[in-house]
């Protein structure tokens, strides 16, 4: 296709040379599980060995000698069975591992969930980090037997506490020496405890890309950069991917994105790229991603300070990335199409003005009244695109607005979605992968609110419920479609001392679409 250009032609304005190497998959390549009776732990050969304690009698359920050293720490006041608790005891006598940690999840219960289960891995980790600790082995001492969840659980919690950025800050310490990680289950059909391991892997392994691709700053993660990342992965995994240039775009007649994309220097670029796991005519799921390399806000130009976080705003590209690894990697029976519009926001000579009016792709026309309301107008075009794919189901995943994040916080991702099938589909599957949403309104009321004198629409509304007219501008662009909209502007990244991506939502997101497998 004349559209499809090739990666290595591909010029940047970045100033910064091309990288060859592609972002890695993790370094902790070994992940599996063993049976191990309680009374075997002591004699478990590993560098570390983290023990999972949960009930009232946590030591019951273990032999000694660690029966008695958790005992005794229970008694003497240094460990408590509290949910966020965990005891570091290094070399104790007749344990073959030199370092063990317990770490609560919770008293009471006696079966905390695969969530009690991350939180205390998480904090166990915490007490072996900078360790020298190749290989991990982990126990579980809850009466219930472990099954997929927690396994899945315990791999994505292992690579969140030891990823390390340091693609330009190459001073950063090195990565941890954790290479090996043992899940212990004391049951012997362990099926679905393996396959939450490999579930695990493939998760961790794109949230990894979308994590180092949305830290890395925006002159180096150029919109050019994101198709190349796209072309690689294509690659490795034989997608096809096409990677659509501003001509092109053009010709598409995609007014909107194109409006967003003409005050930069930086080329645009519309990715697309296609995992195809079923039959040519099974309908496939469609994943829309903003690929804002950096935001201004364009005139609408934002305040400065922390304004470098918006180099984040490509968050949700990222997470579409990682997903079509994590399924790319699965291999489910399933076609997926991954879409990503990307380009910059900026203010400038040629940049698009408050009051402009463009038309869309749909044919409908926009006044743009606020320039920093860019990633509806991106989004837009790539919606009435992906119409083309005739999708089961198309979703797109944006870090959209500052008013999600001050009705949600950073715990939750907003859901909206008009189809409550779907909905649940998305919400479940955020609860088995512990990557939280919350359902948001779509009322008919709210869509007044982008009424122009001008133009079809707006593309702002006033400040009040501003994540909810941000959805119903989309909305318009969905009308042939069945879709759900995420919005991830407070989940996809931290500020403050701990500042950089999550990888949110790839969990959600991979399980939505392993989940739209089982429906058909
Ligand atoms: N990328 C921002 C949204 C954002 C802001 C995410 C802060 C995370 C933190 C988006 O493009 C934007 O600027 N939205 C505006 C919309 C407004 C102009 C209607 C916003 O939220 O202020
Ligand atoms: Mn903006
Ligand atoms: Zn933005």
């Amino acid at each position: 296709e004349s559209n499809n250009i090739a990666a290595s032609k591909l010029e940047s304005f970045s100033g910064v040379p091309e990288q060859q190497a592609s972002i890695k998959g993790s370094a902790i390549m070994d992940v599996r599980h063993h049976v191990c009776a309680p009374d075997a732990l002591a004699a478990m050969s590993c560098d570390a060995l983290l023990l999972v304690v949960a009930g009232d009698r946590p030591d019951k359920a273990l032999a000694a000698p660690l029966a008695a050293i958790l005992k005794a720490a229970l008694a003497g006041g240094d460990f408590e069975l509290k949910a966020g608790k965990a005891l570091y005891v290094h070399a104790p006598q007749g344990v073959k591992a030199q370092r063990v940690v317990f770490a609560a999840a919770g008293a009471g219960s006696a079966t905390p969930g695969a969530k009690a289960f991350r939180s205390a891995v998480l904090k166990g980790l915490a007490q072996l980090k900078d360790g020298g600790a190749k290989h991990l082995a982990v126990a579980w001492g809850g009466d219930v037997e472990l099954d997929a969840a927690h396994a899945e659980a315990l791999v994505t919690a292992v690579h969140d506490a030891t990823y390390v950025y340091r693609y330009t800050k190459p001073s950063a310490p090195a990565a941890g020496k954790l290479a090996k990680v043992s899940l212990l289950c004391r049951q012997a059909d362990t099926k679905a405890v393996g396959q939450g391991l490999k579930r695990g892997q493939a998760i961790a392994n794109g949230m990894l890309l979308a994590r180092e691709c949305a830290n890395r700053p925006a002159n180096h993660c150029t919109p050019t950069y994101l198709a190349e990342q796209a072309k690689k992965l294509g690659k490795e995994y034989g997608c096809k991917v096409d990677v659509l240039d501003r001509k092109a775009v053009e010709k598409l007649g995609m007014g909107s994105f194109l409006a967003v994309a003409q005050g930069s220097h930086e080329p645009l670029r519309f990715i697309v790229a296609h995992y195809n796991g079923a039959g040519a005519k099974v309908a496939p799921v469609v994943l829309v991603g903003k690929g804002i390399t950096f935001d201004t806000g364009g005139i609408s130009i934002k305040p400065s300070a922390e304004m470098d976080e918006m180099k984040f705003d490509m968050g949700g590209a990222a997470s579409v990335l990682g997903t079509l690894r994590a399924v790319a990697e699965l291999k489910p029976k399933l076609n997926l199409v991954c879409i990503i519009p990307t380009c910059e926001n900026m203010p400038g000579g040629a940049a698009v003005k408050p009051g402009d009016v463009v038309t869309s792709m749909s044919g409908q026309t926009i006044e743009i009244l606020n320039t920093d309301a860019e990633g509806r107008l991106i989004l837009c075009d790539a919606l009435t695109y992906a119409e083309r794919f005739k999708p089961a189901v198309v979703v797109d995943i944006a870090t959209l607005t500052g008013a999600c994040v001050v009705a949600l916080g950073h715990h939750h991702s907003g859901l909206f979605c008009a189809d409550d099938a779907v909905a649940e589909q998305m919400l479940d599957a955020s609860r088995a992968a512990l990557d939280p949403c919350w359902r948001m309104p779509l009322d008919e009321e709210y869509d007044e609110a982008l009424k122009s004198n001008f133009a079809d629409m707006a593309n702002v509304g006033p400040r009040a419920g501003g994540a909810i007219t941000a959805a119903m501008f989309l909305k318009r662009f969905t009308a042939k479609l069945p879709w759900a909209h995420l919005d991830v502007a407070g989940t996809a990244w931290r500020s403050g001392a701990q500042k950089g991506a999550t990888g949110r939502p790839v969990g959600l997101l991979t399980h939505f679409v392993l989940g739209r497998v089982a429906d058909r």
